[in-house]
């Protein structure tokens, strides 16, 4: 067989298989088309001029090659950027503001909602878990789902609540990241480093008496280590407060005889709210 015949075949093969692709896709339930980032197509010429092909020298005419355009400028620094915008932050609704227009983390991109905290802003205690799942990014608020649940039915247990009006049995909930990661994924260490600043500022503000750590990756952010099989039930300090890790209640949910462990912190914290630990 020719060149030219192979040349075909491989085109043909080449459509089939984009073809293939595409109509995978939309079985799983694409709509639309779109690019990896943004186009603001507002921003847009109404008509662009046709590009020169790749390489041709100044002067060329349209259709001929032109240089490859410059790379964009680096973003500024998302750590500083989040600084600034949290040290910027004079009360919980300037926060959730200051997050809300963030722009340095790519994860808002593909969240729905904006997770900032729920509970009582004037509680004792802060919990701070890891980042929303589907029901929390759907509704906008953290722990709702089966391990928030499960929370719910902990915190009771020593007579606690997030929607309690006294400040001593109230809890206030947030997480380090606010926005859903995709496919519950871990969170990035780049990622934790920009919602750093905004987690300090949070408790800055909030200005509890304990934070509860929920799960590793909560531990990571604020205790700068893992480990929490070890970790837990000792008390320690996080963003300037007496900090309490303990088991995440998802982990809970899957390891149930963890849940004598964390039985045992919830007394522990109890006692350390009643003045006794
Ligand atoms: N797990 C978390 O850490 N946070 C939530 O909000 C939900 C599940």
């Amino acid at each position: 067989m020719g060149a030219v015949a192979c040349g075909a075949m491989e085109s043909a093969y080449q459509h089939h298989a984009a073809r293939a692709l595409l109509d995978w896709q939309i079985e799983l339930g694409a709509t639309e088309a779109i690019c990896d980032a943004p186009v603001d197509r507002y921003g847009l010429p109404a008509s662009l001029p046709k590009p020169a092909a790749a390489g041709a020298p100044a002067g060329a005419p349209a259709g001929a090659a032109a240089p490859r355009p410059a790379p964009a400028a680096p973003d500024a620094d998302p750590v500083a950027a989040a600084r600034a915008a949290a040290g910027a932050a004079d009360s919980l609704e300037a926060l959730r503001a200051a997050l809300a227009s963030f722009e340095g983390c790519d994860l808002r991109r593909g969240a729905r909602n904006l997770v900032f905290a729920d509970g009582n802003a004037d509680a004792s205690v802060m919990i701070i878990g890891e980042a929303p799942g589907r029901e929390e990014d759907r509704e906008g608020r953290p722990f709702v789902g089966r391990a928030g649940q499960l929370l719910d039915r902990m915190l009771a247990a020593i007579g606690m609540a997030r929607d309690a009006t006294d400040p001593a049995k109230s809890v206030y909930i947030t997480n380090i990241l606010p926005w859903r990661p995709p496919q519950n994924r871990d969170p990035k260490p780049d990622e934790i480093a920009m919602m750093l600043p905004f987690m300090q500022r949070h408790v800055d503000l909030v200005a509890p008496d304990i934070i509860v750590l929920m799960g590793n990756i909560s531990c990571q952010a604020g205790l700068g280590r893992r480990g929490i099989t070890r970790l837990r039930g000792n008390w320690t300090e996080s963003y300037g407060k007496p900090t309490l890790p303990m088991f995440h209640p998802a982990y809970l949910l899957r390891t149930p005889y963890a849940k004598r462990e964390a039985w045992a912190d919830l007394l522990e914290l109890q006692a350390r709210l009643r003045g006794n630990a």
